[in-house]
């Protein structure tokens, strides 16, 4: 009697994974060698734009790479849901459209999720651990921001 709940039950759990692979969801669109990317704007160092590229790009640009598992459910309703909720906080390969006001408040976002170790999302560096950050690349994008806010700050009004 026991065995066969059992197998009932995984039965149903394998139906309901079934059926929610047909749940309609829109993948975010992807696109590389974006013009308006922060490193065709502004000449951003090797490094730090490796870093960025490893530890942020996937949700804060048009370049996302999908693992095989995000695309999923209910995996994917998750990672689509950070996509794009990450671009319309920060996207690096919109960077150029931006006004310098917005540079600068992004650039103060950024050295502030740093700090407060908000960023890249925790869910997120269990399956990549290369985008966890050491200390020293965490201290290198803060001072990295800081000095193209002044740069920003230097320059002629728009
Ligand atoms: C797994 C996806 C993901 C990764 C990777 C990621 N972010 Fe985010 N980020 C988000 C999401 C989702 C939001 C919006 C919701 C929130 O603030 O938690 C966000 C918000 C932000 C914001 C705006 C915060 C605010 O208060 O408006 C900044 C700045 C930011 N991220 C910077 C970074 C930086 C820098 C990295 C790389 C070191 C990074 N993020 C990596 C998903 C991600």
């Amino acid at each position: 009697m026991k065995k066969k709940l059992g197998k009932k039950l995984l039965l149903f759990i394998v139906l309901i994974l079934v059926i929610m692979q047909f749940i309609p969801i829109t993948k975010p669109e992807t696109k590389n060698d974006n013009l308006t990317d922060i490193t065709k704007d502004f000449p951003v160092p090797q490094e730090i734009a490796t870093t960025l590229k490893t530890s942020c790009y996937d949700c804060h640009s048009m370049e996302t790479h999908y693992p095989w598992y995000s695309r999923v459910a209910p995996v994917k309703w998750m990672v689509f849901n950070h996509i794009e909720e990450g671009r319309e906080h920060l996207n690096f390969s919109k960077w150029a459209l931006l006004s310098k006001e917005d540079k600068l408040d992004a650039l103060d976002e950024i050295t502030e999720v740093l700090e407060e170790n908000e960023m890249p999302l925790e869910t997120y560096l269990i399956l990549h651990r290369k985008a966890k950050l050491s200390e020293k690349q965490k201290e290198d994008l803060i001072s990295w921001a800081e000095s193209y806010m002044e740069v920003i700050f230097a320059s002629e009004p728009e």
